[in-house]
């Protein structure tokens, strides 16, 4: 949802500036713009992709130490160029880029148009760019104090920057829900959404925490509360690689991302697998293991592609270590007045770390005494830092907005997680747990042999390209794989998907089967095989189009479905680690084929920090 990316120091800002607005571009990508500081403001902002902000001011020599810069995905407003960051007050002595969303802006605009404000845009944040000068002009206060009275008026969610040219030596950060990270350099400050406009000038940063104004001066930084007082800055090293944040020769971001699997699973492992393969340990839980030993259940929460990987984890766990599983999506559990017991265990599911409906549950959660966990990726995000302990995945900067080696990381932790408490409570044997710790990590191995048939892929991908509708079925552990594969297609190639659980669909979907639907059934072997046998039946009765995954020199499903894909045998318990590969895969094939802008998908964002 929104890149912010600002910059006060002695180096041109501009070039800073659209270079940090590329990084954080998988956050939204409908409008782009910047604003430099040198005696006046100056703003370019317009409808578009960040690439022709570049292409549009390149010439325009724009030179400046301070400035900030946005690229937008739509809430309140069409993207147009009005409705693009950055904006100014009426009189042009604030300018605001804002992540998030100002709940009560109608009511702050009404009472600043009965003041005689007029307004450009339709967006939010030109009620606060107008209320904060409002307080400045009328109150005669200094631009860091009207910004805090006017956030104080402020309903809703904010990650912001704001400049004030009655002020020019500084930039003004605030944080409520959406994030923000400030860079520390010698005489410079950098303050973006994430890390990734910053790494390659510092590795020291702040993360800025709920209610805090940052007042950024070039050798000088204040850290107060909304309430005005002081707060001492932690600093944390960032230990980003530039690497990870490039795409290293592939053409999207995505296919980097699915080919980096073998190496991002081993990542996840590192650690934590003990080299005999007899013992998982899982450091960030150590403290409250007692605690989940006790659990009478478990409740997963996530959104997206991390809820699919909630799902499984329900399968691993229920299966493995016996407790009760729940999987709810954020945005339902923080609404529905749930039941929620002090002794409930929460696990918080999260790539970005910043999902604003997970992070509600999450306090919810806590409202109500539950012990919450989180499996994130982004280090240093929000939800590791709102639960009690937590596994991070180490699976590196995932840039493809279509999520791949977050999925695999995520399984592969609450894997790890479901052997080790199946461990603890003695449901498995010290022989049995060894052999799954063995298969588990032989899955790397696994997916490099998949990834190396790629070509067969694209030959499907040609083949089905322009069908209008899809299928996806699995039993058990894939069926959750089958609700991935569906995601992954409909949010990259824009063909309507749907993933079903095999049998059930016999209860509607079988409807929609003619000679024009590809079906595509995770069909491994496994206690499920031979109802997955007749389902694909079923389908090819139908005339449907059946494309199968299939585990490695099987022959039976050959002899029924039009095309096989074969994967690496594996225990069925982590099969969706493998199995999920060639979904991905496909779905990539295909969007490529369609044209569609595969790493930032229309109407999407990365992170999801407004509700
Ligand atoms: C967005 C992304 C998805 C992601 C979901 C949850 O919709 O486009 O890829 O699965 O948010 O995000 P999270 O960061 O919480 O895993």
């Amino acid at each position: 949802m929104c890149g912010i990316v600002g910059y006060i120091g002695f180096r041109e800002a501009y070039p800073i500036l659209i270079n940090g607005l590329k990084r954080l571009e998988y956050r939204g990508y409908d409008s782009a713009g910047i604003a430099v500081m040198n005696g006046t403001t100056n703003i370019y902002k317009h409808k578009g992709k960040v690439a022709e902000l570049e292409e549009t001011t390149r010439t325009k020599n724009i030179h400046g130490t301070i400035g900030m810069g946005h690229t937008r995905w739509a809430t309140h407003g069409v993207p147009n160029d009005i409705n693009a960051h950055p904006h100014s007050s009426q009189h042009a002595i604030f300018t605001v880029i804002h992540n998030g969303i100002i709940e009560n802006y109608a009511k702050l605009k009404e009472k600043l148009e009965a003041r005689g404000y007029k307004f450009v845009s339709d967006t939010d944040t030109e009620v606060l760019a107008n209320l904060i000068e409002y307080i400045y002009i009328k109150g005669e206060v200094s631009a860091e104090i009207a910004v805090r009275l006017a956030l104080a008026k402020v309903v809703g969610a904010y990650g912001i920057v704001i400049m004030c040219q009655n002020e020019p030596e500084q930039l003004i950060a605030a944080r409520k829900g959406s994030p923000l990270v400030i860079g520390i350099g010698n005489n410079e400050y950098f303050v973006a959404s994430d890390a990734t406009p910053i790494v390659e000038y510092t590795n020291s940063v702040i993360y800025l925490n709920n209610d805090n104004i940052a007042v950024i001066k070039r050798n000088e930084l204040t850290l107060k509360t909304i309430e005005n007082l002081q707060v001492t800055p932690t600093v944390h090293k960032l230990t980003m690689d530039i690497d990870a944040i490039e795409k290293n020769g592939f053409e999207h971001f995505m296919l980097k991302e699915i080919f980096e699997q073998p190496r991002s699973i081993n990542d996840t492992f590192r650690g934590r697998i003990s080299p005999l393969l007899d013992e998982i340990r899982l450091g960030g839980l150590m403290d409250i293991l007692p605690k989940i030993d006790q659990a009478k259940r478990i409740i997963i929460i996530a959104c997206g592609t991390s809820w699919h990987a909630g799902l499984v984890g329900e399968y691993l766990i229920e299966e493995f270590a016996r407790i009760p599983v729940e999987v709810e999506y954020g945005s339902e559990f923080r609404y529905r007045n749930p039941i929620i017991n002090k002794d409930d265990i929460i696990i918080a599911i999260s790539q970005s770390g910043e999902t604003a409906d997970t992070l509600a549950a999450i306090s919810l959660a806590k409202s109500k005494g539950a012990t919450v966990l989180g499996i994130c990726n982004v280090v240093g995000s929000s939800i590791p830092r709102e639960t009690h302990a937590g596994v991070y995945t180490h699976a590196g900067p995932e840039i493809g907005v279509a999520s791949t080696k977050a999925f695999t990381a995520q399984v592969t932790v609450l894997t790890m997680f479901a052997f080790m408490m199946g461990h603890r409570k003695k449901l498995i044997s010290n022989q049995q747990y060894k052999q799954l710790i063995t298969d588990l990590v032989a899955i790397p191995q696994k997916i490099e042999h998949i990834l190396e048939m790629h070509q067969e892929y694209k030959r499907i991908a040609e083949l089905y390209k322009d069908a209008t509708n899809f299928l996806y079925l699995g039993r058990g552990y894939l069926f959750p794989v089958a609700l991935e594969g569906a995601l992954k297609l409909k949010e990259i190639s824009y063909i309507h998907a749907e993933g079903y659980p095999a049998a059930e669909m016999k209860h509607g979907p079988i409807a929609l089967i003619d000679n024009k639907m590809p079906v595509v059934v995770i069909a491994t072997r496994d206690k499920s095989y031979e109802k997955i046998c007749s389902n694909i039946q079923e389908v090819k009765a139908r005339k449907g189009i059946v494309i199968a995954i299939v585990t490695e020199g099987d022959t039976v499903i050959k002899q029924m479905a039009d095309h096989v894909l074969e994967v690496p045998a594996t225990n069925e318990a982590i099969a969706p680690l493998t199995t999920v590969v060639p979904l991905q895969l496909l779905s990539y094939y295909i969007a490529v084929m369609r044209g569609c802008n595969v790493d930032q998908p229309r109407n999407l964002a990365k992170s999801v920090t407004v509700e």
